[in-house]
């Protein structure tokens, strides 16, 4: 059901590679809300052709960047406020790439091209948006900026390797970066930690399908879905959340606070 609580709002979404990833599902519900969006993500992930499918229903242009390169973000940024009119409200930075664990290495065996640009791709990149809306002054006072994380960040799962090091950079970031911008601009940054969903990054990690169910059994309310994850999104871009910065917001259905579970114990128990 939408409350048009994004109406005349006006945002960039990065990242959304196939209809199961979250940030197609937050663009499907931005738009449900009211706000007009540009959606980008790196050229050999548009290459696809998946994203025209999000592109026509969201009425929304694509346009191209690669989140380590800083050429393809100023040219985003600028071509999103000429597109719009005007500065931009809110930012999705739903990007990710781990690979050191795409070549199947483990945290033991890093090899360190990998993971330079593991860090670039995933935690930097977050950096880059910020500091190149922030140089073109692309944002609107109250604007919000949302990037996903993980809880690995803060709590070790074996198979996450590198990436749990660099969302513990990430949720950094945003913290560091949403103090200036708060004080310059109005701008809040925060970072979502997302429960597991099956994506093609989230699918990627070691023995996911069990950990997917463990983490279900852990969650008091259950695992969050892509969509909840939108709905949370949204709300946070919206004005109702205005004085929320610089957090790193759980929404795992109770999995972060919760020591062990009762499913739990009967599985341990048998
Ligand atoms: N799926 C999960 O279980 C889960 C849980 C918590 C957090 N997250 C986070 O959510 C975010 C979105 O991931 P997802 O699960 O929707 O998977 P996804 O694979 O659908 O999205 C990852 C996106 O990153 C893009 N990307 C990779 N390299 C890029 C680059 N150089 N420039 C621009 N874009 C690039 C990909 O093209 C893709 O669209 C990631 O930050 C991920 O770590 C996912």
């Amino acid at each position: 059901m939408a409350h048009n609580l994004l109406k005349g709002k006006k945002g960039i979404i990065f990242g959304a590679l196939d209809e199961k990833s979250i940030a197609w599902r937050t663009a499907l519900r931005c738009v449900e809300e009211g706000a007009e969006i540009v959606l980008t993500n790196a050229p050999i992930a548009l290459r696809m052709g998946e994203i025209n499918k999000l592109a026509e229903t969201c009425k929304a242009p694509v346009i191209p960047a690669d989140v380590t390169n800083m050429d393809d973000l100023a040219n985003l940024f600028n071509k999103s406020m000429e597109h719009f009119g005007g500065k931009i409200d809110f930012v999705l930075h739903s990007v990710a790439m781990g690979m050191n664990i795409r070549k199947g290495r483990s945290y033991t065996d890093l090899d360190y091209d990998f993971n330079h640009k593991t860090f670039d791709i995933s935690a930097m990149s977050l950096h880059r948006v910020l500091q190149t809306a922030y140089k073109l002054d692309a944002l609107n006072e109250w604007a919000s900026v949302i990037a996903l994380s993980y809880i690995a960040a803060q709590r070790v799962f074996p198979d996450y390797g590198e990436m749990a090091d660099a969302k513990a950079l990430l949720e950094s970031i945003a913290r560091s970066f949403g103090y200036h911008y708060g004080t310059a601009k109005k701008v809040r940054v925060n970072t979502i930690s997302q429960s597991p969903v099956k994506t093609t990054a989230g699918g990627g990690v070691k023995g996911f399908d069990g950990f997917m169910t463990y983490a279900d059994a852990m969650s008091p309310l259950g695992n969050a879905t892509a969509d909840e994850c939108a709905n949370y999104a949204v709300a946070m871009f919206s004005d109702l959340t205005k004085m929320v910065t610089m957090q790193n917001l759980f929404h795992d259905g109770g999995f972060s606070f919760t020591g062990v579970s009762k499913p739990v114990i009967d599985q341990m128990e048998k």
